[in-house]
């Protein structure tokens, strides 16, 4: 596996991969490896020779009383277990490389980023926007794999890429997540034991929220305020919404397409989890 610095070597080496007629796909992520980003590794590798994973922590993503200085790091260890998923290129800038001094672009979806985690992280969208685009000029890939843990995300980068003409495929992965139910994330690594177990409220609230939905006798905002009762009483609820797949607005009747997405602060810890209301009942 290569290791690349810099954007000028990184753009020379797909060049010459898509010259010579190979396909590459793209897995954006800050490290921290945990299953999770090694199941995106894999998808990536089913769908291209060359597959680009980049680690970087982006500080455009982070607010200013945000986790960027402790987010978790492992290089080496990340190194290890990329190579495990053959992926071929590591691209891992710097701060100082992606935002060069006079550096003042901005990528921004304006609707899709306002509600739900953007409500909460004011400006969070808009770094990861833009950060994803400048991976995909210098990467140039052909899929790029994302996580529907970060289902919005999700849905602002294919907004993104269907208005800005990339003809990247973006493809979406299930959830991994712990034996216990609880979905992977580099931020699990904060959890002391007692949060741990109390951080299982959010896959017990989505298993409530499709038993209610199965039962259909409840509208949406009565799911909303069982499971915001059962929360409440652990840990402290940034929200939780019934919405639309694609518009992530708030669904007024439960179907197909409707998503429980919930964010809660367990500790000093935000974590986020979704399902959709009408799936089966596991984990
Ligand atoms: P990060 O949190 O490192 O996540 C990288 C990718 O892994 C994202 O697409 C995320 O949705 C996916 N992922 C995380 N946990 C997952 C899980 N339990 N199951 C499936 N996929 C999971 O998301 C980011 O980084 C950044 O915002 C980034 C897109 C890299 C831009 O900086």
């Amino acid at each position: 596996m290569k290791i690349l610095r810099t954007g000028a070597e990184m753009s020379a080496w797909s060049n010459g991969r898509l010259a010579a007629g190979e396909s590459i796909a793209l897995v954006p992520t800050m490290g921290f490896f945990h299953a999770g980003h090694l199941a995106l590794m894999a998808a990536a590798k089913q769908r291209a020779a060359q597959v680009v994973v980049t680690l970087f922590v982006n500080p455009a993503q982070f607010g200013k009383n945000e986790d960027l200085d402790s987010y978790p790091r492992n290089f080496a260890g990340d190194c290890q277990l990329a190579v495990q998923e053959g992926v071929t290129v590591m691209f891992a800038p710097s701060p100082a490389e992606m935002y060069p001094p006079g550096f003042q672009s901005r990528v921004e979806v304006t609707k899709l980023s306002l509600p739900l985690c953007g409500a909460d992280r004011p400006g969070h969208f808009a770094g990861v926007t833009t950060v994803v685009a400048k991976l995909f000029n210098i990467i140039k890939p052909q899929y790029a794999v994302f996580g529907e843990k970060d289902f919005q995300q999700l849905a602002i980068i294919r907004q993104m890429v269907k208005d800005l003409n990339w003809e990247i495929e973006i493809i979406g992965h299930p959830i991994v997540r712990e034996a216990d139910g609880l979905a992977m994330s580099s931020r699990n690594s904060y959890l002391s034991r007692a949060d741990r177990q109390t951080a299982l409220c959010l896959s017990r609230s989505l298993r409530l929220g499709r038993q209610l939905a199965s039962r259909g006798k409840e509208t949406p905002a009565e799911i909303v305020t069982s499971i915001k009762k059962n929360i409440s009483a652990v840990a402290s609820v940034d929200y939780v919404n019934i919405i639309q797949a694609d518009t992530l607005a708030d669904s007024s009747e439960i179907n197909q397409e409707s998503i429980l997405a919930l964010a809660v602060k367990v500790g000093q810890t935000r974590l986020i989890d979704n399902c959709r209301l009408l799936s089966s009942l596991t984990p």
